[in-house]
Order: structure tokens, then sequence, then C-alpha cells
């Protein structure tokens, strides 16, 4: 077992009609002009947005809008929206929406708080030192980003997709109502299952020490996701099965699911960050065709896990060879991608890359993780190519 520091100060108010809550949860954290960041228009064309102004108007606490954030957030609306802060003297920020618009809004919180480029963060350059305080209402389960210290940033110019990470930019709270995710297209709820169950795979799935209690929690979670994913194809208004997936989300990317481990191996995220800066992919989806691709790649070097994995995940009978069963668990979660409609390989995906953009994607890879990453087994260069040309 790692040592390791757990820090959750988002307050969680989850259930109906919570977002009715915003402006009494507003004012607790000290905001007085906010700003309402927001995606591409699902959020008017639901009513939330018109719901949320009401109840601000009626609280007396005075706003901005800014929509606009798309799926894989880029760096010029971040540049706005720092500077509608700045002219409007913004003090508190408000994500209404997926992980897009509330890691556009950590973007421009770190902008607003530290001055000079905030590129400069998702480029390693230097670390941000506050940001404007933030809540969120959360339309979508998936990211994490709600409870999570990351903000993940797509830079126009190169198609460069970072991420930055720092406890400065977690959330104040965090309103979690199920039924606003209800009017999501299926597409992207599937996806959204996908990449919770990611966020606690990279985690577990390490050659570093790790705790039962935290594996029990993962393998929890991983099940409670998987059911109630499959029970959303079939029945996409099921309240409780929203509920499940809703908090599962923020605890698998809020560290919980990564207590005692020795941080987790995060490359099928760093394959897929390629993807979603070239392509513009859905997240999810982007994971699952890259998956399989990384499990077969990897799953010799980190067998007990993967064995493990294939009993109290999937299920899978545990007679035959470690390397024969920890097979049948990746074959198993594959056909579990494929049953809530998710993408196993890049055809798959949609996307068709040249020879010449896997090395680009591979290249852009390894200088995006300082040369070498992973805990289940360390890829290089090589071998993150390697993957790419597995999962076509
Ligand atoms: O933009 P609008 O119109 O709101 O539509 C969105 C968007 O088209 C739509 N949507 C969201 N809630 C809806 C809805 N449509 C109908 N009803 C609702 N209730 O769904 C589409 C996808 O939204 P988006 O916010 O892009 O999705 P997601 O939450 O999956 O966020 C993806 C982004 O987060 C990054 C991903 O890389 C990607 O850029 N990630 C952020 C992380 C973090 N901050 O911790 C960790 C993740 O691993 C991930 O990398
Ligand atoms: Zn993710």
């Amino acid at each position: 077992m790692f040592a390791f520091n757990y820090f959750t100060p988002t307050r969680v108010v989850f259930g109906r009609d919570t977002e009715q809550k915003v402006a009494e949860l507003i004012k607790t954290f000290g905001g007085t002009k906010v700003l309402i960041h927001y995606g591409g228009g699902s959020v008017v064309r639901s009513g939330l947005l018109k719901r949320v102004t009401d109840t601000l108007d009626a609280a007396g606490i005075a706003y901005v809008t800014l929509g606009g954030a798309v799926p894989n957030p880029r760096l010029s609306l971040v540049y706005q929206g720092i500077e509608l802060c700045k002219k409007e003297g913004v003090d508190f920020l408000l994500a209404v929406g997926g992980g897009s618009a509330i890691d556009s809004a950590k973007a421009i919180g770190y902008g607003v708080a530290n001055g000079g480029d905030v590129w400069d963060f998702y480029d390693y350059k230097r670390k941000a030192a506050g940001c404007l305080p933030l809540g969120v209402i959360l339309t979508l389960s998936a990211t994490g980003s709600e409870m999570s210290d990351s903000s993940v940033i797509t830079k126009e110019e190169g198609q460069i997709k970072r991420g930055y990470s720092s406890d400065f930019g977690r959330a104040k709270f965090a309103i979690m109502n199920p039924e606003l995710t209800m009017t999501l297209p299926d597409y992207q709820t599937a996806c959204g299952c996908a990449d919770i169950m990611m966020h606690t795979m990279e985690r577990y799935f390490t050659n570093g020490g790790n705790m039962e209690i935290t594996d029990a929690i993962a393998e929890g979670l991983l099940r409670t996701v998987m059911t109630n994913a499959e029970i959303l194809v079939k029945d996409p208004k099921n309240y409780d099965a929203r509920a499940e997936v809703m908090w599962a989300g923020s605890l698998s990317h809020n560290g919980l699911t990564g207590c005692g481990s020795d941080g987790g191996d995060w490359m099928t995220h760093k394959l897929e960050h390629e993807l979603g800066g070239l392509y513009d992919v859905a997240h999810g989806a982007g994971l699952t065709a890259i998956w399989g691709s990384w499990a077969r790649y990897v799953y010799k070097n980190c067998l007990p896990r993967f064995r493990r994995f294939a009993v109290n995940v999937m299920g899978v009978e545990p007679t035959g060879s470690d390397e024969a069963v920890a097979l049948k668990g990746i074959e198993a979660m594959e056909a579990f991608y494929r049953r809530i409609n998710m993408p196993t390989n890049l055809r798959e995906l949609g996307v068709k890359p040249t020879e010449d953009e896997l090395v680009t994607m591979a290249h852009k890879c390894a200088v995006g993780v300082g040369g070498a990453k992973g805990s289940a087994r360390l890829l290089k260069e090589a071998d993150m190519l390697a993957i790419y040309r597995a999962s076509l």
C-alpha cells in the first residue's frame, strides 16, 4: 500500500429538483457576480438555464452568461471567458452542463486568478496558484469533473488536447439531479458510463500497491455501472439507474478508487486524448475503441490484476491458466461495450487514421506524457504506435 492524500472538498447536493438550491449555494460560497458557463445549447432547450437564471434573479445575484463549450472544449473560448470575467468583475463561476462546460469553466477560473497565458498550465510550464471559485450543475454523468481536480482543454493550433490537474480547480459544490440527464442522447449516456468505468479501471490496473478496501469499492463500482448502463439502454428514463450512474461518476474520479495505489496507469486516457484532439470523437467512445488493444498489449505484465478483474468484475470462471482467465475478462468487457453500443476499435468509432496519422498520434502522446507512462506496463512511443495499429 502506498501513502495517499485524499482531498474531496466538493459539497454534493444530490437528488430531484436540487438545482433550485443553486442561489443559496452560490451565496454560501461568497459569489456576488456569476459567470454561467454552458455548452452548445442543450441546457437552453431543456429549460434548465432559464430555471437557473430565474433562481438567481429571485435571489438578487448578478450574472453574465457564456455558452458554446463544445465537446473537447477549445482554448479560444476559454480566452473569451477570461476576458468577459475581467470586464464584468465576475467572482464566481457556475458551469451548467457536462465535462466540457465544467473543464472550460475551470480553465477560465485559472486564467482569471493567475494572469499570463492560461495554456501554460496545460503545457506543463507553470502551476496555478489559485482559481476562481466554481459551482457545478451536472447534466451528464461521465467525466467526474464535478469532483475531480482535472480540466482537459484542446488548443486549436496543433490540435493539442491536454489535461491540467490542481486542487484549486475542485468545485465548491456540485448539484446532481439525475433527472437532468434524462434528455441525453442514448449514445452520450453510454459514452458516459464507459468513461466512468475507465476512471476506476485506470486506477485498478497497476503494478503498484493496492488496498483491499479500495479494490472492493472499485469492483463494486464497476459492477454497478455495468448493470445500470444496460438498464439505461432499454429504459433511459429509469431514475434509479440514472442516480446510480451519476453518483458512480463522481466517486470514480474523485480519487476514492485509487487510494493506496501507485497512482494508476492512465494510458488508455492518454491514447484517447490524441484521438479526441485529432478527430473530435466523444471521449467515452474513444476510450472503449482503444481499451481492448491496450489491454491485450499489457495484460501479461499485469496478470494478477487482469485475472482478478476477470473473476471479480466480469464474472469469469476462475478455471484454466491465469492468462486464459485474464483474456476472457478482456473479451467479456468488449462484449459489454457492444451491448451498450460502444465501439471496440477505431473502425467502429468511425475514424480511419493513415499510418502517418498513427505515427503522429503516438509521437504527440509520448511527448504529452513526457516520454513514457503506464503502470500495468510502461509504454514508450513505439508501444503507443503498436496499440494504435492494433486498434484499427
Ligand atoms: O453542449 P451541449 O449542447 O450541452 O450538449 C452536450 C454535448 O453535445 C450533450 N449534453 C450534455 N448534457 C446533456 C446533453 N444533451 C442533452 N441533455 C443533457 N442533459 O452531450 C454532449 C457531450 O457533452 P460533454 O460535456 O462534451 O461530455 P462529457 O461530460 O463526456 O465531457 C467530455 C470532455 O471532458 C473531458 C473529455 O476529454 C472531454 O473533453 N474529460 C474531463 C475529465 C475531468 N475534467 O476530470 C476527465 C475525463 O477523463 C475526460 O478527459
Ligand atoms: Zn475520462
